[in-house]
């Protein structure tokens, strides 16, 4: 009897802590002003409240020219044709395509290691004028995507995210057309499958590189270190941020705000907003950019210059 009882408080135990641990992993949501908004993440995920957060507003005069961001070097993206991508609709609250199979590795840009490509995702809002997480000179855009990467050494995204540079992300901006970006339909042709949340489809196989930029070998970017941009907001996040833009239409924007959130809403507005910079340094590959920051540059320099005549005349 009493192994009986020992066993069946076991049992309710392990399932009070899985529920628990279900309701505890939902517990945050995009609408701002509701107990679970962005504005409250940080009393359930601490790390939010943190002074290195993301997203972030650059601003581009107080960038600072850096020679150590060489280009980043995309070419293993050319080779994703063939290996499985899932595509997911997760809790109405992101859409993401998860990678798997040949590694994809981001090198260069000053990047301290080698980064594997982990999953992509999408930030966008209910019209044009909002939806990016970052913004730019006070601007933003009507939607943002991330590659997320993690250190190629650690052993998995969980082990990386917790560990300072553990995670290197790319964002692109998207600007209206007036045209389909009709490489997008390679993706966009499976969203019918994915608009309830928490569902997922299988996607055949293209090149990434096709969902990007033209330029990305010789594209232009700013980089900064910041966190996760949803909880736990862990702050282990290289970030690169492209100046060059992805062109999407508005019907094919309309087919991710057609998707539900967890209300089973449209899903719209599903980006952080943009968090206090707190003086963090961000720099540039932007060399010819008339900043202030390089005036004070060329001063530093002027001011060594007479600090060392001014010794050789004392001596
Ligand atoms: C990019 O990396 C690949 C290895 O993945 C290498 O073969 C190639 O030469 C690199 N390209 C540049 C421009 O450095
Ligand atoms: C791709 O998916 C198929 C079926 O789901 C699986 O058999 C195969 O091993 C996967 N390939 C890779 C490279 O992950
Ligand atoms: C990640 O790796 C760590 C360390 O090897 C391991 O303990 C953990 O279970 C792994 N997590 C996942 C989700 O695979
Ligand atoms: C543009 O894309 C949308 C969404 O995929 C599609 O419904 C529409 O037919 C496309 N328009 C043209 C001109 O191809
Ligand atoms: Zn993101």
């Amino acid at each position: 009897m009493k192994q009986f009882m020992t066993s069946s408080l076991l049992f309710c135990l392990v399932i009070i802590a899985a529920m628990y641990e279900k309701g505890n992993s939902q517990v945050w949501n995009y609408r701002n002003g509701e107990p679970d908004g962005p504005e409250k993440w940080y009393v359930k995920y601490p790390h939010c409240g943190g002074v290195m957060q993301s997203p972030i507003d650059i601003v581009s005069s107080q960038a600072i020219y850096s020679p150590a961001l060489t280009s980043l070097n995309f070419s293993d993206y050319l080779m994703s044709k063939g290996d499985n991508f899932t595509l997911s609709n997760r809790g109405g609250r992101m859409v993401q395509l998860v990678y798997s199979g040949t590694p994809i590795y981001l090198l260069g840009g000053g990047l301290p290691t080698a980064y594997k490509l982990v999953q992509l995702h999408f930030h966008w809002g209910a019209n044009q004028y909002l939806g990016s997480e970052h913004y730019m000179d006070g601007k933003s855009f009507p939607m943002e995507v991330h590659l997320v990467h993690r250190q190629v050494q650690l052993a998995n995204f969980s082990v990386a995210q917790e560990l300072p540079y553990g995670l290197a992300v790319v964002g692109f901006f998207f600007q209206m057309s007036e045209r389909n970006n009709t490489k997008y339909d390679q993706l966009l042709k499976y969203f019918h499958n994915i608009v309830k949340p928490d569902t997922a489809t299988e996607v055949e196989s293209f090149q990434l590189t096709d969902l990007l930029p033209a330029n990305l070998d010789s594209m232009d970017y700013y980089r900064y270190f910041g966190s996760l941009t949803t909880p736990p907001c862990y702050e282990s996040v290289i970030w690169t941020v492209s100046t060059s833009y992805i062109p999407i239409s508005e019907s094919q924007i309309n087919l991710f705000r057609n998707l539900q959130n967890e209300n089973l809403n449209n899903f719209v507005n599903g980006y952080r907003p943009i968090q206090d910079s707190n003086h963090r340094i961000v720099t540039t590959t932007l060399q010819d950019y008339p900043s202030s920051a390089s005036l004070t540059h060329i001063q530093l320099h002027f001011l060594l210059i007479c600090v060392f005549i001014v010794a050789l005349y004392i001596y």
